[in-house]
């Protein structure tokens, strides 16, 4: 009988990219593995299996090198490139070993064979149940069930993994070889870099021998548990993984927090189990890193896309820009269009400066208004970015930011110097702003314009008043605001107008661009300080800018986007109401958002996120309405989370919540809107 061992390995592990071939006690992984697998008595040839992508032509290469056959083959149908393999060497009977497992041991690769031998079935491994330590996978199988399973499975995770169909179909005569005791929590495979560490470790243990026993390791184990440091990773964890939460781990090791923004960290949406990135976006749909697609009905690239993702016109502007040149020495004309347009649309305004992210454009801001008054101390309300002179409000007391931001938010390396530098207020409580004008020295007040609730008893004018009375810079955030209610900033609503303004988050329609708009007294300031910044001269963002504000006036998509967010909002009432359970309602209506007032808020919202996954979407409790959310799209939105519904109004009346949770809850997020 001709016993083919098939070992399948390629270079673009999701997890651990090249770690076939990274050095276990300067060898490359899978040159210790061959040698290993070579010992066994039993099988007659050892081929690698890898992907026919071109960076696996190197490890075909190596593998060559070292004196075993390699063949390429299909990359995600890796069922085929087995059979493919198991053809060209004529194989009666095919061992598969996976190349993360360099511990891989002959004599009980042969105890398998034997038993599948002795067994006369079509399948064994040692595998079903798990007894052996994660790392010492072998499976048996003839040819001849390899072929049958490949004709009756289309499905991609059985192309994929290869032998699902075979153990799992209940198709195929199965056995397994099972070890005494359960070893199978202990990790000796290698899909982390922290497994690699303790695999290195092992094989220097043991150094020269490279061909000790798996029982060897069982006792260095025990004698020397510290070693194994992996130990609380969990078994198989990756087969069941999405590409995405793959790929997040991977991040997580290397970019601390995961990303960049909080607001798209997985657990702030289904910890574990969101898809986390994305391979394409188009209107309101994304797809993930396996191809599957979703309606975006929660938080739209957090707001900067109201003409929905990949706007054609706005792309097409911006790919004539990429034609043309992004960059060059001299400056590009359309900042000068830009900043005349935002003129045109904020007539109070003389002056522009442009930046690229909201924070940015509002520490730009700060910068001239105090450079303008010659008083450092500002009056705050609402989120304002990321920087220094933010973050400060928490120096006095870390509460400072818990109605604006988070709370209990630690400032930690904000220069303590700045402390008492800016005072937070609660917007609506207008005598408390008086208040702190009156005992601070006051010179700049910054606020978003309308915040979860809108101004009541003239808060706005009267805050106009207070600032013009009392020579105060007054400053309109419309990062976030801005465009959703008005062509311009939501101010236009309640005719107030600022002495400065920003602009971020919808101006480029996803591409990257923000402005601080002001009157020419205080914008003149900019002169007598410091500001200016090479990648604020790029060319995409004023054309993407100018293109989006064009297609914004001539569409009048506020007016779609707050009628189709009020749809939104009513349906979701009636929802509720039919159910009866509470929730509050908030936001402006192209940014609307709600909260149970039931019994687990954040556990409800977290089961909305898991279920309607399964159906398609991306939800979780706010919705950024785009103008391709039309009034079909959110009839079907809620149709398909009425059912959940149900379940929480069941789990208000008892049921336990967490039983119906597959995972852990979201994080709490911004108290706010943004
Ligand atoms: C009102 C407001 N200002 C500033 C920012 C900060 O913008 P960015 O995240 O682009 O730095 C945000 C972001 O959420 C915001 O909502």
């Amino acid at each position: 009988m001709n016993i083919v061992a098939i070992v399948q390995a390629r270079l673009g592990s999701k997890r651990l990219p090249n770690k076939v071939i990274k050095p276990i006690n300067g060898l490359p992984m899978i040159e210790v593995l061959l040698a290993r697998l070579s010992k066994s008595k039993l099988i007659t040839k050892i081929v690698v299996a890898t992907s026919e992508d071109d960076v696996d032509k190197k490890l075909k290469k190596l593998i060559n090198k070292l004196g075993y056959d390699c063949e390429q083959g299909s990359k995600d149908d890796v069922l085929k490139r087995y059979i493919t393999v198991a053809e060209k060497y004529e194989a009666d009977i095919v061992v598969r070993i996976t190349g993360d497992c360099p511990l891989v041991d002959s004599d009980l690769v042969d105890q398998v064979i034997n038993k599948f031998i002795n067994d006369n079935v079509d399948y064994c491994s040692n595998t079903i149940p798990a007894t052996y330590p994660d790392g010492l996978d072998v499976e048996v199988f003839t040819i001849e069930a390899l072929k049958k399973s490949s004709s009756m499975t289309t499905n991609s995770s059985d192309l994929e993994h290869v032998t699902p169909y075979l153990k799992e179909s209940g198709n195929f005569k199965t056995s397994c070889l099972e070890n005494h005791n359960d070893l199978s929590e202990m990790r000796w495979t290698v899909d982390e870099s922290i497994d690699l560490e303790v695999v290195d470790t092992i094989f220097k243990s043991f150094a020269p021998d490279l061909n000790f026993s798996w029982l060897k390791v069982l006792d260095l184990q025990k004698i020397r548990p510290e070693i194994f440091k992996n130990s609380s990773l969990i078994r198989n964890e990756g087969f069941s993984m999405t590409n995405g939460q793959k790929l997040w781990k991977r991040a997580k090791q290397i970019i601390p927090g995961g990303n960049m923004l909080l607001s798209k960290r997985p657990e702030m949406f289904l910890p574990d189990l969101w898809p986390s990135y994305f391979s394409k976006s188009k209107g309101c749909n994304v797809w993930d890193l396996d191809g599957k697609k979703y309606i975006d009905m929660s938080i739209m690239g957090i707001g900067t896309n109201i003409l929905g993702y990949g706007h054609p016109e706005v792309d097409e502007a911006v790919h004539k820009t990429i034609d043309s040149g992004n960059m060059s020495t001299l400056n590009c004309p359309e900042e000068v269009y830009l900043a005349e347009k935002l003129i045109e649309i904020n007539p109070w305004a003389d002056m522009v400066r442009l930046a690229r992210s909201g924070g940015e454009a509002n520490a730009i801001a700060i910068r001239i208004a105090r450079a303008a008054t010659n008083k450092d101390k500002v009056a705050i309300c609402g989120y304002h970015g990321w920087h220094d002179w933010y973050l400060s409000v928490n120096l006095s007391s870390n509460t400072n930011l818990t109605n604006h931001l988070l709370p209990g938010l630690n400032p930690n390396g904000v220069p303590k110097s700045l402390e008492d530098t800016v005072f937070p207020f609660n917007y609506n409580d207008f005598e408390a702003l008086v208040n702190l004008v009156d005992k601070e020295n006051i010179g700049i007040i910054k606020m978003e314009v309308e915040r979860t609730v809108g101004p009541q008893n003239n808060f706005l004018s009267k805050v106009r008043k207070l600032a013009t009375d009392r020579n105060i810079v007054l400053i309109f955030d419309e990062c976030t605001s801005g465009f959703r209610e008005t062509f311009g900033g939501i101010y236009k609503k309640y005719n107030v107008e600022p002495d400065m303004a920003m602009y971020g988050k919808a101006l480029g329609n996803g591409y990257a661009i923000t402005a601080i708009i002001g009157k020419k007294g205080i914008m003149e300031a900019a002169q007598t300080t410091f500001i200016s910044s090479t990648f604020w001269t790029e060319r995409i963002g004023p054309t993407a800018a100018i293109k989006t504000l064009e297609i914004m006036e001539r569409d009048e998509t506020w007016k779609t986007i707050t009628k189709l967010g009020l749809y939104a909002r009513n349906q979701l009432q009636s929802l509720a109401d039919k159910h009866q359970i509470k929730i509050e309602q908030w936001g402006i209506p192209a940014l609307t958002g709600y909260t149970f007032l039931g019994r687990h808020p954040l556990h409800y919202k977290t089961l909305i996120t898991q279920e309607m996954l399964k159906k398609g979407y991306l939800a979780g409790n706010t919705l950024y309405v785009c103008i391709h959310h039309t009034e079909s799209i959110i009839d079907e939105f809620i149709f398909n989370l009425d059912p959940i519904f149900s379940l929480i109004k069941e789990c208000e009346d008892g049921r336990d919540i967490n039983s119906l949770l597959s995972g852990q809850i979201c994080h709490s997020g911004f108290e706010r809107l943004n």
